[in-house]
């Protein structure tokens, strides 16, 4: 009996690690469908952007930086500082998603930070809404 209990709590932790890998997944993918619609059109399918326009998230030290939100605010607010990004500047003004909810955030962003040769972490819910938090302190002052 003991052994067969052993069986099961081993089977049990091996349903739960894929059931977390298939979510983390989840959120990837959801995340790919997101760029595809509102961030290939000026980032491109790879992720490189076009020169001295768009600027390219494959390889930006920002995107698998561990500033997320600078992040969330930029996907949120969109982003025309120009400012110098990994040593170049890019002429285009990048549109908001006010509509984009949270959850939608943390799939784009784990998509940008897992993809092309990008490898950092992804991005979970928490993080957005603490990000969002945040900003809204800033904000308010
Ligand atoms: C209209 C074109 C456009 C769209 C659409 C767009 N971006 Fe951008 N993005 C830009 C431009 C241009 C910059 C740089 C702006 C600047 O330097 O002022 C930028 C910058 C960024 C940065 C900062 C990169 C760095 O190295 O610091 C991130 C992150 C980013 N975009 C993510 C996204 C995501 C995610 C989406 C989709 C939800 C998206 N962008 C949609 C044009 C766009």
């Amino acid at each position: 009996m003991a052994q067969y209990k052993g069986k099961g709590i081993f089977l049990i932790c091996i349903l739960l690690f894929g059931l977390t890998q298939s979510i983390q997944a989840q959120n990837v993918i959801n995340g790919k469908k997101i760029y595809e619609t509102r961030c290939l059109v000026c980032h491109q399918a790879d992720g490189g952007g076009v020169p001295n326009m768009n600027a390219p998230l494959d390889g930006s030290t920002n995107v698998v930086g561990n500033d997320i939100g600078r992040l969330v605010k930029i996907v949120k607010n969109g982003f025309k500082d120009k400012v110098e990004l990994d040593g170049y500047y890019y002429s285009n003004d990048m549109t908001p998603n006010p509509d984009l909810s949270n959850a939608a955030i943390a799939d784009v962003l784990s998509f940008i930070r897992t993809s092309w040769s990008n490898k950092a972490s992804l991005v979970t819910l928490a993080q957005v809404n603490n990000a969002n938090k945040g900003n809204q302190k800033k904000n308010s002052k």
